[in-house]
């Protein structure tokens, strides 16, 4: 599919002064699953919060569907985000319940069924009426993406939402998110492990705020010579050429 859903262009943010997004500049074509990783402080949070709105860039330009984030604008409120910000003292389904709400499912009808189906796809059918804060760490991620994915957004942006999930539970997350891809959504997903970036249709490997290789996973292993390598090596492969060009100029 040739259409982007995301555009980003010569991309920088700092906190105060220190730069954490430099000159990135990234297509997102529609309808991918598209992996952002790299290692703790490269910037794939800070990158997210970019994407919804959350954060204003320092300078450059992000369109969004062919629209500038803004966290008011509900296509960009599919965001799960690194640690769950829940209700912990409401039930697995009132918190799911409140996000299809606000986000737009008026219809008492549809909510509640599309609400039940996202408690069964999460698997916490059994603790939908349990209150949040009795949830162990991985059942509140999956709560957290239930609440992301409720009102079928466009675009879904998710952070690291496999930390701390069974390896079942995992698999059938990337089912879903492959149904999803195939019908027109685009997921963005920052994720630690190559398991994850495995499933992604395309990876960017990020350092210090900055692309170092982007291509689908096997362009990616390939570029290193070897085609079997895996993820973790060809990820070390592009951070040692990067610094042999910065050291070369
Ligand atoms: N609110 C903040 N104020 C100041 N600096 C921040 C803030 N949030 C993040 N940073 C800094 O920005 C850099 C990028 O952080 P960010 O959270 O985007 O990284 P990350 O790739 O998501 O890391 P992780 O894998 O640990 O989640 C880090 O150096 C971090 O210390
Ligand atoms: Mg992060």
């Amino acid at each position: 599919m040739n259409e982007n859903a995301i555009k980003i262009d010569g991309l920088g943010f700092s906190y105060g002064k220190l730069k954490v997004i430099n000159d990135l500049s990234l297509e997102i074509p529609r309808g991918t699953s598209f992996g952002l990783l790299g290692p703790n402080g490269s910037g794939k949070t800070t990158l997210i919060k970019l994407l919804i709105g959350l954060l204003k860039p320092s300078c450059g330009n992000i369109q969004c569907l062919g629209q500038r984030p803004s966290f008011s604008n509900a296509i960009m409120r599919g965001y799960m985000p690194q640690l769950p910000s829940l209700y912990t003292e409401l039930t697995v389904r009132h918190n799911i319940d409140f996000f299809a709400r606000i986000y737009g499912l008026k219809y008492k009808k549809q909510r509640e069924e599309r609400v039940d189906e996202v408690i069964k796809l999460v698997d916490l059918w059994d603790k939908r009426k349990t209150q949040v804060m009795h949830l162990s760490g991985g059942m509140k991620q999956r709560v957290s993406l239930g609440c992301a994915i409720v009102h079928n957004p466009p675009l879904i942006f998710l952070d690291e939402p496999t930390v701390g999930l069974d390896p079942d539970v995992r698999v059938k997350f990337w089912e879903y998110f492959r149904t999803l891809t195939n019908a027109g959504v685009t997921i963005i997903v920052s994720s630690h492990t190559t398991d994850d970036a495995a499933h992604c249709d395309k990876l960017v490997f990020l350092r210090q705020g900055q692309i170092i290789a982007v291509g689908t996973p096997d362009e990616l292993r390939s570029a290193t010579g070897n085609a079997n390598t895996s993820l973790e090596d060809a990820f070390l492969y592009f951070i040692r050429k990067t610094g042999e060009v910065q050291n070369a100029q």
